[in-house]
């Protein structure tokens, strides 16, 4: 792309549309066609999404569509697929998809098949699975290892925090998972209350081995295991995950205890990878293949569905018309869904590190809004918090809903009632209340006309607030597989659109940097050149400490 995309063809007709289409409602949409619902659904297997409730009519779905080809989205997707350096700043390909490519297909990396390192990996992770599910791979003192501990931050916990949860339902009854990412000494602390070094392995998950927290964790939980169980028990407790095996033989880990994977993943999509070894620890290595097959169905559908029918790129195309046109910088995440309550976490990073950018690939200051900010939490609970906001307030959040609907707990009336919240959510979202509305049904709840009058506005929801709604049939591991990539998909094309590169995270550098220098200042007379809040914030936090 030679322009900025602001200046494009496609760019221009769609701020002009909306010029003309802001004003239009959505109840009205739903009103002139009683079809609105089947015209604007996908279906693959069992995962239904409807993006009928979106400010949207047939010219601004092929405006939109026009604006992803003048991108070159299809070559930029096939560019992605095949290995091309399309993170350009860092000069890596993108290959996420590989670690989860079912059919096997031969992927070329600087000429050579990537395809049998990642199937060794997976392999690999299979053996050793399987040994310690079965209790063959033991603890120093000849006990089962049934306490999984994952330390690693970022994309190297949150992937595995979130999948993990998300499949509950599918853990071996005798394995319990536990997550440590922050610094907080608490983090580690909680967990190791809770545990018996004897049945307990840590998988320490950097993919650079240098993370300032997870090396610190590590060396903390490697201290309180070899103090329980001596030095020697070490290789039998640790193993590790990542990129850099000299940084792990460092850090005393036997090297066949070392999970690799490559440059070509990026943290935050790296759950598909070893990075997932948790994930395949608790619910077997069948059903981690089942999530990888799950997510392969995704991409597949992704690389070849028309733009019209294709998921990941109707969802990113509306973010951009909300994000870009409308002027709704937010977007939420609502699982109804109790073990995917760590979803929207998992989204943040992966969405909020992507398309947090301003700079393009013109090696440009945009001058358009990127990324959105993404925030969620799961239904019904969401709704006794934030949802006062996305109802009434002035900021307008597009959300996206997600329903399984079959729950792996039915019990009772539980999981219609919730299914009835989440679709509630959704329609009174769109239709809203008019001031009359509001006014008739105090009136006829027997109300003063002095109380209609006090209380109409109040009662009042100006609706045209829009929301996707995805059904999958059940959070299986299948289904989770197909969810995470959607999401993937639909931040690249997002990507794409803006012309970013969404690979890299140089945003969260200068924070690191900066830490490490005032570390010295708090630990000892060391006095560095800071603003006068900061370097008052650290004379009194010492004065405290002491
Ligand atoms: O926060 C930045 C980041 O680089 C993430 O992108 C990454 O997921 C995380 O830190 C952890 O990095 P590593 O796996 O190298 O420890």
């Amino acid at each position: 792309m030679e322009k900025a995309s602001d200046k494009l063809k496609s760019w221009k007709k769609l701020a002009s549309h909306y010029g003309r289409f802001k004003k239009i409602e959505m109840k009205d949409l739903f009103a002139a066609d009683t079809k609105r619902a089947k015209k604007y659904s996908i279906d693959l297997e069992h995962f239904h999404l409807d993006y009928s409730k979106n400010r949207i009519n047939e010219k601004t779905i092929q405006l939109l569509t026009d604006l992803a080809e003048e991108v070159g989205l299809k070559e930029k997707i096939k560019a992605m697929f095949s290995g091309e350096k399309i993170n350009f700043t860092e000069n890596r390909p993108v290959l996420h998809i590989a670690l989860r490519n079912c059919g096997n297909s031969p992927i070329y990396v600087d000429g050579q098949n990537i395809m049998p390192d990642i199937n060794a990996v997976l392999a690999k992770m299979r053996k050793f699975t399987e040994e310690v599910r079965f209790g063959n791979f033991k603890g120093a003192t000849g006990k089962k290892l049934t306490n999984i501990v994952n330390i690693g931050i970022g994309g190297s916990d949150l992937g595995p925090v979130m999948a993990t949860a998300a499949l509950r339902e599918y853990w071996a009854k005798d394995i319990n998972c536990w997550f440590i990412s922050n610094i907080d000494g608490s983090a580690c602390e909680d967990v190791l209350s809770k545990i018996d070094p004897e049945t307990s392995l840590f998988v320490i998950v950097s993919k650079t081995f240098t993370t300032i927290e997870t090396l610190t964790n590590a060396r903390t939980c490697r201290k309180w295991l070899a103090d329980a169980l001596g030095e020697h028990a070490v290789s039998k407790h640790f193993v590790a995950v990542s990129t850099n095996a000299k940084e792990v033989d460092k850090f005393g880990i036997n090297t066949d205890n070392m999970f690799g994977f490559w440059d070509f993943v990026g943290g935050r999509y790296s759950m598909w990878s070893a990075v997932g070894l948790s994930i395949a620890l608790a619910v077997g290595m069948n059903n981690f293949e089942k999530m990888l097959k799950g997510a392969h169905t995704m991409d597949r559908h992704f690389a070849e569905a028309d733009f019209d029918k294709n998921i990941p790129v109707i969802l990113a195309l509306l973010g951009v018309w909300y994000n870009n046109f409308y002027g709704f910088n937010y977007y939420g995440v609502i699982p109804y869904d109790q073990d995917l309550k760590y979803l929207p976490s998992y989204l943040q990073q992966l969405d909020m590190e992507s398309s947090g950018k301003s700079v393009n690939a013109l090696n440009k200051f945009v001058k358009y809004s990127t990324g959105p900010i993404l925030f969620g939490g799961a239904g019904t609970d969401v709704q006794h918090s934030f949802f006062q906001l996305i109802h009434q307030g002035t900021n307008i959040v597009p959300i996206d809903f997600i329903i399984p609907a079959i729950s792996h707990n039915e019990i009772g009336e539980h999981h219609e009632i919730l299914i009835a919240n989440a679709l509630a959510q959704g329609e009174a979202l769109m239709r809203g209340k008019t001031v009359g509305e509001a006014a008739e049904e105090l009136r006829r709840a027997g109300k003063s006309p002095s109380d209609i009058s006090l209380l109409k506005r109040y009662k009042t929801f100006t609706g045209n607030r829009p929301s996707n709604t995805i059904v999958i049939k059940k959070l299986d591991p299948h289904t989770l597989g197909m969810l995470v990539a959607m999401y993937e998909h639909k931040v690249f094309v997002q990507g794409v659109i803006w012309n970013i590169d969404s690979f890299d995270q140089m945003g969260v550098e200068l924070g690191k940097q900066m830490a490490l220098s005032i570390l010295p200042e708090l630990q000892g007379n060391a006095e560095g050149i800071h603003d006068n809040s900061t370097h008052n914030l650290i004379k009194l936090i010492k004065k405290i400490r002491r």
